[in-house]
This record gives structure tokens, C-alpha cells and sequence, in this order.
């Protein structure tokens, strides 16, 4: 694995930012020292005996972050907790008849990560087991001892494996340390582990800046629940085949999600069609040649920033947007004052929006053409079958772009212009489809209006007995083709 430690130093000096970040004058930290956690410690309280300030960092992720100093990520801080089906309507057409369309949150800290699954509508958590594998530390022990029937399990069954009082307990230190050496480690090889050896990374040479990132990427990743012919759930794979470190791209991520019929999870009310999903990849948006991931910089660096706790010089494990804490992150590394940081974060993220809505209406709209071609057919219409499959081919490539980007959760900061490339390519598969889809029913004698009514409180209402958490502040529409 590759990254260029050594040229940040360079790059950092040369692009006249200040000097003090932690890579280029090592050691500011306290160096870790051997513990005498036991082996197989997984509740913080025992390894906050040793590290007092950590775990306090580490439990304050429970807080509620300051208001209104993030513009897409608001977390718990509204009152609510936004669901990006009302934030944006057209992931409501888009997932509906699954889970996801029922209820899809922002994240929010780390300490709510298993109380949120059991708030969550039922339909979420159905893959079973498997959906503990980024939320419980127990989650490598589990898949060890109970092999397949950890995945395909009902989820409440394996939670209830777990000891009582750690049930809600979330990401803890033993998913990212070793309790002997306190060093980072990957707790996750049976997924994380098993993705890059397919990658053909040698674990053995990891850096400590790889393990910055890569303690992350046990979690904010994607991954499929493949499943078995009766769709019971058989595993959790990153789909990474054919890719290598530092340049995971989406196109092989397509190419790997539509390889195998195990990855097809659910099925698309309204088109019909069986589909793979995408969900938060920031490791892979962030490490496909990022400008911060090109200099070395890591995960770490910009959510876990050096701070001075009780005299003492530490990471700051309440992990969060570092836009919630003044952005002293990028203050390692930035002279910029964090005002004009902020104006260039939203910046990107602003632009990345446009497009991102203009790319997922355009998206849902094919989606309803689908809709009309599978009617008109039923009704004895003649469609044609090549150019059906050629307008499917183009959407599921609009698809899981838009998606991709959707569940990335910097809105393009951690990686600007791929965004912007994926995000266009998206639109251009969207365009090609619509263009499609219209000439088959138009040849099918079906008469299509200009302007596609997506019929979109059909979607965004009815999700279930949830009731609507978050209203956006402005009112998203469907921009006009
Ligand atoms: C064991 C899995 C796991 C690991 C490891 C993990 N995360 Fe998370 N992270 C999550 C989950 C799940 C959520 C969403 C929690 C929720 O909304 O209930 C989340 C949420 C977040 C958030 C949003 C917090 C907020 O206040 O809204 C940030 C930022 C974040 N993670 C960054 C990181 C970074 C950086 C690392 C590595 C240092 C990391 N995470 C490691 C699973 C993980
Ligand atoms: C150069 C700094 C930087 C690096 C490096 C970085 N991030 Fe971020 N991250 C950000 C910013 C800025 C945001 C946008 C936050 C917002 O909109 O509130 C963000 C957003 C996020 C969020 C959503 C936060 C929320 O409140 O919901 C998560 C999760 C996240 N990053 C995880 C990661 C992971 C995992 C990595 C490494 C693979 C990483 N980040 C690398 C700066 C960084
Ligand atoms: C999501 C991953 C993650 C979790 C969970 C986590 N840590 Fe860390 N921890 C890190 C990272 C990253 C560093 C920076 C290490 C480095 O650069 O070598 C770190 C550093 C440390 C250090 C070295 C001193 C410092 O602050 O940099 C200690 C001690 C530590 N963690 C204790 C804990 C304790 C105790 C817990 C549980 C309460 C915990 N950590 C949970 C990722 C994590
Ligand atoms: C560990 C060092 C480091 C940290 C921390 C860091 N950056 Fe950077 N940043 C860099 C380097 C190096 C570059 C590339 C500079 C270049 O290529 O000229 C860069 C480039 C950028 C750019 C693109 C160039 C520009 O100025 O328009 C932006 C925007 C940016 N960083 C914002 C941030 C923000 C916001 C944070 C905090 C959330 C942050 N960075 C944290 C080192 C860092």
C-alpha cells in the first residue's frame, strides 16, 4: 500500500501551511504504553481505567453536537434526525419496496449506532445478523463462532448473544486497538481483512497512517449482504474485486456488484428489477485519489484531531463533522482562517448538490418510464426487448452512481472533482436512458408527456408508521428538464 508520507511533509512546507501537524513533528502525542487490559476486555469502562481521557472522548459522541454549523449534515442537532428520504424525495421513489425506503437516516455519533437500528423500521434490519457487522465490537466473535447462521440469523436472535448490558454498546476500543500494545489494528478481518487480501494488499506492510484510515474503513465502506437462492443472507463483501488500494472506482464497483446474482438484495417497486446497493463509502470516495489522500493525509487526521485534555496531549475520540467543532483539524495543517475553510467546504458541497439532485431526478425519472414500458407491455404493447435492456444497462449505471454519491456522506468534500465525475456520468447514463426508453414506447404506440409526474408523496408518504422527523429547510424540487 502506497501512500506518500513522506511527500506531505514536502507538500505541507511547500504550500506554505503551517508545519505543526503531527506527521511532520512526531511524537507530540503521548506515546502509548503496554496495558494490562486482559485479553477479550470489549466494555470501554475497563480500558477507560487506563485511558481515562479517550473514553471520555469516546463517550461523549452520545452529545448533541452544536446547531446549525454543518449545511447537509445536521446529525441529532435539529430536534430530529434527518432522513435523506425527505431530505431528497427521489431516493423514496428510487428505494422503495425495501427497507431503505421505509427509513434512511443521516448518521449521527457513534454511541447511537445499535440504539438507532432498534429505533429503525423493522424492514432495515431484516438481512439479520449481518447487520451488526459495523455496529457491535462482539461482531468478529460472533461470525467466528456462529459462521453462516451469524448472517442469516434474525436480527434480534444474534443481538440477544450478546451479554445484556452491552446490547447498545457501539464501536469500542477493541475494534480499533490492541489491548496489549494499544496499537491500531483491523478487528474486522472477515470482512475489511478478507477485501483487501482480494484487493492483494499485503497486511503485513501496513503503515501507521494506512491504519488511520483503515480502522475507519472496517465501517464506512460499502458492502453487500449477498444472499442465497431463497435470498437468506450468506455474508458481508466488500465489492472491491478487480480494484486496487488507493484507486477502488466506481466503475469496478459496478462491475463487481452486477457479477454475481448474490448481490441482487431487493427489488425496485417501481421498475421491477432486482438490484445490488451502495451505502456510506467514504473510504473508497477518500482514498481514489483524493488531493488529502495524495499528500498522506488520513481519516484520522481531519475526525480525530490532537487536542489538550486535563493537561494532556491526546486524539479526539469524539469523532465527529469537523465542521461541529470549529474545525481545529484542519488548523494542523491550514493557515486559512476557519471561515474561509468553511466557505470552501460548502462550496464544494453546494455544487456537489446541484448536480447530485439534477443526476437523481434524472434517475427516478427513468425510473418511470421503466414504470410505463412494463405497463404498456402487460397491456400487450410491443416493446423491444434490445433496446429495453440497453435502456436498463444505462440506468443501473445512472443508478448506482447517484447512489454512491448519495450515501457518501461529505456531500464531494473528500474527494471533490471524482465527485463531480461521477455525478456527471450519472446524468449523461440517465440522459441516454431517458432517450431510450422514450423512443421503445414511442415505437410501443404509448404516449409520453414531456415533463414525467414522479408522483412523489406517493413515495415519501405511506413509508409505515413513522412519522416525518425533519422537514428540509428548503423545499428540493425536481429540476425542470
Ligand atoms: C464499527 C464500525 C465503525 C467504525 C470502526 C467507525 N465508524 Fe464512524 N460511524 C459508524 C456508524 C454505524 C455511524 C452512524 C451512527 C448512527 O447514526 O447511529 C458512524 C458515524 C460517524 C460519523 C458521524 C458522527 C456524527 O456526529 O454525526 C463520523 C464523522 C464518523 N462515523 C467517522 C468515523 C471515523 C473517522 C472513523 C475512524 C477513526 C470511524 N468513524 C470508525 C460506524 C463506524
Ligand atoms: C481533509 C479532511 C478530511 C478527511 C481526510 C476525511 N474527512 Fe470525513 N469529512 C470531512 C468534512 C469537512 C466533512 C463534511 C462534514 C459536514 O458536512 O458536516 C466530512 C464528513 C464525513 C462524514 C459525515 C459526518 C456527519 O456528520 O455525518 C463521515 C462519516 C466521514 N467524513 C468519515 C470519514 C472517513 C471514514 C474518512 C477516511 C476514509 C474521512 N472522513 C476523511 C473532512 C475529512
Ligand atoms: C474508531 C477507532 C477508534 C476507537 C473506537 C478508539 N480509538 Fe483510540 N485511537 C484511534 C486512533 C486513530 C488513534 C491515533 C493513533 C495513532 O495515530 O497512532 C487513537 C489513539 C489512542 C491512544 C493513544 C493516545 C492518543 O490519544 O492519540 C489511546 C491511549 C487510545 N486511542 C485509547 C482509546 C480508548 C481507551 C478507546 C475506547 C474508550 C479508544 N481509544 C477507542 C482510534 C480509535
Ligand atoms: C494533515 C494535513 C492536512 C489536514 C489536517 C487538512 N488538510 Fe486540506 N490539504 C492538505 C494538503 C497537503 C493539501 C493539498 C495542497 C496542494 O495540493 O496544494 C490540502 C488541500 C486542501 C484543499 C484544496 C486546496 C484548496 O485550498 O482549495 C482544501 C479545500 C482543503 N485542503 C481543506 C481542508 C479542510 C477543510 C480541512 C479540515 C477539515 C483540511 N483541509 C485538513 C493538508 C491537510
Amino acid at each position: 500500500m502506497k501512500v506518500k508520507y513522506a511527500k506531505l511533509c514536502a507538500v505541507v512546507a511547500m504550500a506554505a501551511v503551517t508545519a505543526i501537524w503531527s506527521g511532520c513533528t512526531q511524537n507530540k502525542v503521548e506515546p502509548m504504553k503496554a496495558t494490562e487490559i486482559p485479553d477479550g476486555s470489549v466494555d470501554p469502562a475497563e480500558w477507560g481505567k487506563v485511558y481515562p481521557e479517550q473514553f471520555k472522548l469516546w463517550k461523549a459522541t452520545s452529545e448533541q453536537s452544536p446547531a446549525g454549523l454543518s449545511k447537509y449534515k445536521k446529525g441529532s442537532d435539529v430536534g430530529g434526525h434527518p432522513d435523506k428520504l425527505d431530505e431528497y424525495p427521489f431516493l423514496a421513489l428510487l428505494y422503495n419496496g425495501w427497507g431503505f425506503g421505509s427509513e434512511y437516516h443521516e448518521p449521527r455519533g457513534h454511541y447511537y449506532m445499535i440504539q438507532d437500528q432498534l429505533e429503525v423500521d423493522p424492514g432495515r434490519v431484516k438481512a439479520g445478523g449481518s447487520c451488526l457487522t459495523c455496529k457491535t465490537p462482539y461482531a468478529p466473535m460472533l461470525a467466528k463462532e456462529m459462521g453462516r447462521a451469524y448472517f442469516a440469523d434474525p436480527y434480534k436472535d444474534v443481538l440477544a448473544k450478546l451479554p445484556k448490558d452491552q446490547r447498545t454498546l457501539g464501536v469500542a476500543c477493541i475494534d480499533c486497538h490492541d489491548n496489549r500494545t494499544m496499537a491500531l489494528k483491523i478487528s474486522r478481518g472477515f470482512t475489511l481483512g478478507k477485501a483487501l487480501d482480494a484487493m492483494g494488499a499485503d497486511k503485513s506492510k501496513l503503515t501507521k497512517q494506512d491504519m488511520r484510515n483503515l480502522v475507519c474503513a472496517q465501517c464506512h465502506v460499502t458492502y453487500s449482504v449477498t444472499k442465497d437462492k431463497e435470498m437468506h443472507s450468506t455474508d458481508v463483501v466488500f465489492p472491491w474485486h478487480g480494484s486496487k488500494v488507493g484507486n477502488i472506482t466506481i466503475e469496478n464497483i459496478i462491475k463487481d456488484l452486477k457479477s454475481s446474482p448474490a448481490n441482487g438484495e431487493w427489488v425496485q417497486s417501481v421498475t421491477g428489477f432486482k438490484l445490488a446497493f451502495i451505502r456510506h463509502p467514504e473510504y473508497e470516495l477518500f482514498s481514489n485519489g483524493s488531493p488529502h489522500w495524495m499528500n498522506g493525509v488520513t481519516c484520522a487526521d481531519c475526525h480525530m484531531p490532537q487536542i489538550t485534555v486535563d493537561g494532556k496531549k491526546v486524539s479526539d475520540h469524539h469523532i465527529m463533522s469537523p465542521l461541529k467543532n470549529g474545525l481545529v483539524a484542519c488548523a494542523a495543517c491550514h493557515e486559512e482562517k476557519p471561515e474561509v475553510l468553511r466557505a470552501k467546504i460548502f462550496d464544494i458541497q453546494d455544487r456537489t448538490m446541484i448536480v447530485y439532485l439534477r443526476a437523481g431526478y434524472a434517475t427516478a425519472t427513468d425510473a418511470k418510464l421503466f414504470e410505463m414500458a412494463n405497463k404498456a407491455e402487460k397491456s400487450g404493447a410491443k416493446i423491444d426487448k434490445a433496446l429495453y435492456a440497453q435502456a436498463r444497462e444505462d440506468y443501473e449505471q445512472a443508478f448506482y452512481r447517484v447512489i454512491f454519491i448519495g450515501a457518501e456522506n461529505s456531500t464531494g468534500f473528500h474527494n471533490p472533482k471524482e465527485t463531480m465525475r461521477v455525478l456527471t456520468d450519472a446524468s449523461m447514463y440517465a440522459a441516454n436512458a431517458d432517450a431510450k426508453l422514450r423512443m421503445l414506447l414511442a415505437q410501443a404506440g404509448v404516449n409520453v408527456p414531456e415533463k414525467i409526474d414522479l408522483e412523489l408523496s406517493k413515495y415519501t408518504n405511506n413509508r409505515g408508521s413513522k412519522k416525518l422527523m425533519f422537514k428540509p429547510e428548503h423545499e428540493i424540487k425536481s429540476p425542470t428538464r
